[in-house]
């Protein structure tokens, strides 16, 4: 009975996707006001790794201390060189006609000691260089604050396990804040922190592999909160007034769905987990964590022979700091996962996250994916996630800050130009139903490090060739597709590129 209601889930899965996937073979028009852009991240692209004064972060003495725990030895010393190559970056920008550009900072490279005892002019100048050579295009900046890259010296410290980081951050922003702010209008305070905190502290995935389950992941998450939040304060006190932009947070956000009709409330209970720790206490009227993971990890605690629980509590003040500290929700979407009850073929460890959550999730060998092992091509999780955001958070302005697929490489990428048709199709769905997301990036402009698969896996619309000194950027077939889409404000499935050459016109001309 279970394997057949497991089965009969799975094809409506396959099927709904499938329906999107066959659907839809009109144009289709984006909204006025709409802004698209493409994305990218300081250690993934810049090298000049100790550049000018720019000190050891995360990466740096992680990949230099243990080279192949990266799935290819390799490392962001070089990486796509965009400390000298950007302005090459910006002319990419400007072939592919893009509106806004998301980049963030590399914390180090502008407070060497990790503190603003210290300004490091060279730092800010890369910035400057980059963000005037963009505005003299008109290509909005999208500056991302923490996209990983954290100063070794604080992680000596503790991190984002140390709630001291909480001014450390907050220092660090108002030196941003003050140097660009004058410029940039678009601010987002942490990338994805679910991954810096259940990935580094939680698990060992990502820098600086704590490992320490069940524990580590729930002290970052709240620390993380609050420097987000104090930050977004900062900005709104000293300087919204006088320069007018947005701050907000990028989440990761995976779309579960339940294994059968029974297990509902799991796939709730998920996400619940995985993104609602980070929105709830932001985006939801009476802020704090979900109720279900406080209940849940509460419970686990006591039985385990804690004496408070493993989350720790926000103080009201802080509660209050963090409830509706956020313009807009950025949200980096790139797959789905089916999900099950816990049972005799699993184990975890105890205390650990997944423990805590009693949840397995999973993806069908079967399913459509790219060269990530995660990465499966279900659009209709696309259009679920956006509805069920619009339902929780009452309809908060949303901007895709990431969203794209993976190959090995090569310039003929049919299958990213697929996915990307299919996904944005899927976000038009839900944005015909009233869902308020109010801009798209591309990830990424062009290929980069890759994390820990290091150069192995590619998400470029350019591709990088890292064997030559250069670091020739080649456009591929997603390019021109993607260049299309922006210059008609339309999404055409029957577009064919012509890709012999690509030119720089339109707006940013
Ligand atoms: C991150 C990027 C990463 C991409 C693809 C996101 O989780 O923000 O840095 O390269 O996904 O894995």
């Amino acid at each position: 009975m279970k394997s057949l209601l497991i089965f009969s889930s799975l094809c409506v899965l396959l099927v709904e996707s499938k329906t999107i996937i066959e659907a839809k073979q009109s144009v289709r028009k984006f909204p006025d006001g709409f802004i698209f852009g493409a994305a990218t991240a300081s250690y993934q692209i810049e090298g000049g790794w100790d550049a000018d004064g720019k000190t050891e972060n995360i990466w740096d003495h992680m990949t230099h201390k243990e080279p192949c725990l990266i799935a290819d030895c390799s490392n962001g010393d070089v990486a796509d060189d965009s400390y000298n190559l950007y302005k090459r970056d910006v002319e990419m920008m400007r072939e592919l006609g893009l509106q806004f550009y998301r980049f963030s900072l590399s914390w180090n490279r502008i407070l060497p000691t990790s503190f603003p005892d210290k300004i490091n002019e060279a730092g800010v100048q890369y910035y400057n260089n980059l963000i005037n050579e963009m505005l003299k295009y008109n290509i909005e900046p999208m500056i991302t604050l923490y996209h990983w890259d954290l100063p070794q010296k604080l992680q000596d410290m503790g991190g984002w396990a140390n709630p001291h980081i909480v001014d450390w951050f907050a220092d660090y922003a108002r030196v941003a804040f003050e140097n660009f702010g004058d410029r940039v209008k678009y601010w987002i305070t942490m990338n994805e922190p679910r991954e810096v905190c259940y990935q580094g502290y939680g698990d060992v995935t990502k820098a600086p592999r704590l490992n320490m389950k069940g524990i580590g992941e729930y002290m970052c998450a709240k620390n993380l909160l609050v420097a987000h939040a104090k930050a977004y304060d900062i900005y709104d006190k000293e300087f919204r007034e006088k320069w007018g932009g947005t701050v907000g947070i990028t989440l990761s956000a995976t779309w579960h769905e339940p294994e059968g009709d029974m297990d509902a409330d799991l796939a709730e209970t998920i996400n619940q987990f995985e993104w609602g720790q980070y929105a709830h206490p932001i985006f939801s009227e009476t802020g704090d964590f979900p109720p279900i993971m406080k209940e849940m990890i509460a419970a686990k605690s006591a039985e385990q022979g804690f004496y408070r629980s493993r989350l720790p509590e926000f103080t009201p003040e802080e509660l209050e700091l963090v409830r509706g500290s956020s313009d807009f929700l950025g949200i980096n979407h790139y797959s789905t996962f089916l999900v099950r009850k816990i049972d005799e073929r699993d184990s975890f460890e105890v205390p650990s996250y997944w423990d805590d959550m009693e949840i397995v999730r999973y993806q069908p060998e079967e399913w459509e994916g790219g060269a990530s092992s995660w990465l499966k091509v279900v659009p209709s999780g696309f259009y679920k996630l956006l509805h069920r955001l619009r339902e929780l958070y009452d309809n908060p302005p949303i901007m895709i800050t990431e969203n794209g697929f993976s190959t090995r490489g090569g310039l003929e990428d049919d299958n990213r130009v697929s996915y990307y048709r299919l996904y944005l199709d899927a976000m038009l769905d839900a944005m015909d139903e009233g869902c308020d997301v109010i801009g798209y990036a591309a990830w990424s402009l062009m290929d980069n490090f890759e994390w820990m698969q290091g150069y192995t896996e590619r998400f470029g619309l350019y591709e990088v060739d890292y064997s030559s000194p250069e670091r020739t950027r080649t456009p591929r077939k997603a390019a021109f597709v993607y260049k299309e889409i922006l210059r008609s404000r339309s999404l055409d499935p029957n577009y064919v590129p012509d890709t012999t050459v690509m030119t720089i016109d339109g707006v940013n001309s």
